[in-house]
């Protein structure tokens, strides 16, 4: 079965998915039976490109490393705008993967609306438009009959929606708690081996783990946008940011950690999801573990998720957090999803 994709966004994570689709289309149509197409990309910064008859993954890769643009490779339309290209480009599923926005969830609400009313799949790794909105898309793409992708909104590509959605639901999942960001997880492991916060954060932002505009990332924004839709989505709450009890990393000093590492222990900042006599809370702080807690040698980019159960008791989840790889291997893994829904 063929699945036309239309890419909004080919920063990190739309490169990333490329570089995916690259490597393992025939691999995956013989596996799996389904032949992933892009047909159009569209970014803010880089133009846009849409070719019905599909684009290769290879040409947009290599044009955007040697010009910074889409401009140059050859198709038939260029130049629209992301409505434009969802609207017109044939694509089946929407892949949206612009800029996170916390505040207003723009523009990808926009685009996800656009294309769920439009009778789309739509897959995102967008945390804006998911923590802020989910009810009121989930209520369009169910009228529609379609489907909402979120797996790289958490964990990037480790399937931590998943295994709670689809897996762990009925063991009746009452905590999760973890380490949820992996900008502050590595800028918190380099400091500890001796780094300065400065040159930390920038490695990971070199590393394409932070976000855009890292202030969401050392803040506690990011970590608390995913406890809120670990709440909503998993736990059936209806949280918004503004309940996530919230504190970041920049307070912490080199000599906080290195008195933490003298005494045994070690900074994490740690988010968890709570449901207490039906009610959900929610928290991101900064937490000083033992060094044998189990998400104390959890180091770098690495997220963990433990789930807390009624039937299974604590299941832990420990695997990439961030990365252009490992956050577009998370859209390979919706797309996966949508075809075993859909694809008869
Ligand atoms: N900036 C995020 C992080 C990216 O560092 O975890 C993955 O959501």
């Amino acid at each position: 079965m063929q699945y036309k994709l239309a890419l909004i966004g080919f920063g990190n994570v739309g490169q990333g998915f490329a570089q995916i689709l690259r490597d393992k289309h025939a691999s995956l149509a013989q596996q799996f039976g389904a032949d992933f197409i892009i047909v159009a990309v569209c970014d803010l910064l880089k133009g846009s490109v849409c070719d019905p008859n599909g684009l290769d993954p290879a040409t947009l890769l290599d044009t955007v490393t040697a010009t910074g643009s889409l401009e140059t490779v050859s198709a038939p339309h260029h130049g629209w705008d992301a409505l434009q290209t969802i609207a017109e480009s044939g694509a089946d599923v929407v892949v949206e993967l612009s800029y996170t926005d916390l505040k207003t969830g723009e523009p990808a609400l926009t685009h996800l609306r656009a294309a769920l009313n439009a009778g789309k799949h739509v897959a995102t790794t967008n945390k804006g438009p998911i923590a802020l909105h989910y009810t009121e898309l989930k209520k369009i793409a169910d009228a529609k009959g379609v489907e909402i992708g979120a797996e790289g909104t958490v964990m990037s590509g480790t399937p931590s929606m998943r295994l709670g959605l689809e897996l762990l639901s009925a063991a009746g999942i009452t905590r999760l708690q973890g380490i949820i960001n992996g900008t502050t997880n590595y800028i918190l492991t380099q400091m500890e081996a001796g780094m300065t916060y400065a040159d930390a954060l920038q490695e990971a932002q070199s590393k394409g783990y932070a976000e855009a505009d890292p202030t969401g990332d050392v803040e506690g924004y990011d970590a608390a946008g995913k406890a809120v839709i670990l709440a909503n989505l998993l736990m059936g709450a209806t949280l918004t940011l503004n309940d996530v009890d919230r504190t970041g990393i920049t307070g912490l000093t080199p000599q906080d950690i290195a008195s933490a590492a003298a005494n045994g222990e070690r900074w994490k900042l740690i988010g968890k999801v709570e449901k207490v006599n039906g009610q959900v809370t929610a928290s991101v702080r900064p937490t000083r573990l033992p060094i044998t807690h189990p998400l104390a040698s959890v180091g770098g980019a690495t997220n963990a998720l433990t789930f807390t159960t009624d039937l299974l008791g604590d299941v832990t989840l420990i695997g990439p957090g961030a990365g252009r790889l490992e956050t577009g291997y998370a859209i390979l893994g919706d797309l996966l999803a949508i075809h075993r829904h859909f694809g008869k």
